[in-house]
């Protein structure tokens, strides 16, 4: 038996099976061909089964899948680690690699309590965001902020014991700094765009006074790129326009093919953790940890991306989600946020959205709303008509 994500189990709805899928369209067991808007979780970039990826990882196949990077390693991670240093910006140059978003963050935040127990200081203290989702993984859900996904683990002031969420805004970050900065290790956010959190989307004077209060007060800035990243918001990455000191990067890292995830830290971090003395190590090592096919795939996602020109792609995505939602509107509709490859329409009543996913299969998309958030973060590879056609599919329910 299937245990299914986020789904109660007695009441699930059968899912719909996929036999086959190519760019964005995935073919169903019995002969409907739909327009995917979820991009699979938001980490198929560059569409499915593209041949270039195809090809580079039947290659690697030939030679190895995997082997572990406990003693050993080979070129596609080393490889992959020397692309991301010079393609990321400032001195994000070290690489930990893992196997899933949730893992990544967690590396992030045992690198940042860790670089301040090795300098010998009791920073404990981490500050996050309100409406923050960075997996699922237990320190992830603590620093996360939402209960519409960790309910079952309470919301109790001991659960978060030693996580400070404050909403984005710039008093609130000053306010946050003024009291416990001298405790603080870090302060993690997902940059411009919270994600599962309800695509809420936020200035970037947020993000460059952040930066300020961080550098003043000692405090590692966090950036979980794990959505935002490869264009999603259509910066390349929001870590081009403020650099924090720690990135952590996942879904489309491998163009959504392999699950695969970094945790990159500046020369700083690195630094505070090179020592004679052995308990100063980073003692993490996922088992499947720069996986050679999951790094194949990313170096040649990463070629893909910068030989297509996605940014341009993803303007386009931004201008056309623009134009075809200029003006429309409804009594449902609390708000409608865009941007770069992320649209979503909010809506007062979450019994609103009760029945969409079943309407757009039925229309020749597939769609997955949650809560009261309908929203399409699509391939960048779509076609001007595929769009269209999402971008109706979600209007047209409003008129239904
Ligand atoms: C911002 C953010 N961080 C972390 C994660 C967790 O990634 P994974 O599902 O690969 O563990 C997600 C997943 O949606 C995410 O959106």
């Amino acid at each position: 038996m299937i245990w299914y994500p986020y789904a109660q189990m007695k009441t699930i709805e059968t899912p719909v099976k996929i036999s086959s899928a190519k760019g964005v369209h995935l073919y169903t067991e019995n002969g409907h061909d739909l327009i995917d808007s979820v991009s699979s979780w938001w980490s198929v970039i560059h569409g499915y089964n593209n041949s270039e990826i195809n090809d580079a990882i039947k290659e690697q196949l030939d030679k190895f899948a995997h082997v572990m990077l406990g003693g050993l390693t080979h070129d596609p991670v080393q490889n992959l680690s020397d692309k991301l240093a010079v393609w990321l910006p400032g001195d994000l140059d070290y690489c930990f690699f893992s196997d899933s978003g949730s893992v990544a963050v967690e590396v992030a935040l045992k690198m940042a309590l860790q670089f301040n127990t090795n300098r010998g200081s009791d920073r404990n203290i981490i500050l996050a965001l309100e409406h923050a989702y960075h997996g699922d993984t237990f320190k992830a859900m603590e620093v996360g902020d939402d209960e519409d996904y960790h309910f079952a683990f309470g919301s109790s002031n001991e659960k978060k014991r030693g996580v400070i969420h404050i909403p984005t805004e710039i008093p609130a970050l000053e306010d946050a700094f003024g009291k416990y900065a001298d405790r603080m290790s870090c302060f993690i956010v997902e940059p411009l765009l919270q994600g599962a959190g309800g695509m809420r989307m936020y200035d970037v004077s947020f993000l460059e006074r952040a930066r300020q209060l961080c550098d003043e007060n000692d405090v590692l800035l966090i950036f979980d790129e794990v959505a935002t990243g490869f264009g999603r918001t259509g910066n390349r990455f929001v870590a081009d326009i403020v650099l924090p000191d720690i990135l952590v990067l996942g879904k489309a890292l491998t163009g959504g093919y392999i699950g695969h995830a970094v945790t990159v830290a500046n020369r700083r971090v690195w630094n505070g953790f090179l020592s004679d003395d052995p308990t100063h190590a980073l003692m993490h090592g996922p088992t499947f940890m720069g996986n050679a096919l999951a790094c194949t795939a990313a170096l040649k996602s990463i070629e893909l991306f910068e030989r297509g020109n996605y940014l341009e792609k993803i303007k386009h995505i931004e201008e056309i989600t623009r134009r075809e939602l200029r003006g429309f509107s409804s009594d449902k509709i609390k708000e409608i946020r865009i941007m770069g490859g992320c649209v979503c329409i909010e809506v007062n009543d979450e019994n609103d959205l009760v029945g969409f996913q079943k309407y757009a299969y039925e229309h020749g998309v597939f769609s997955r709303p949650f809560l009261k958030y309908m929203y399409a973060m699509v391939p960048y590879i779509i076609e001007e008509w595929e769009l269209v056609k999402i971008l109706d599919v979600m209007k047209s329910w409003y008129n239904s």
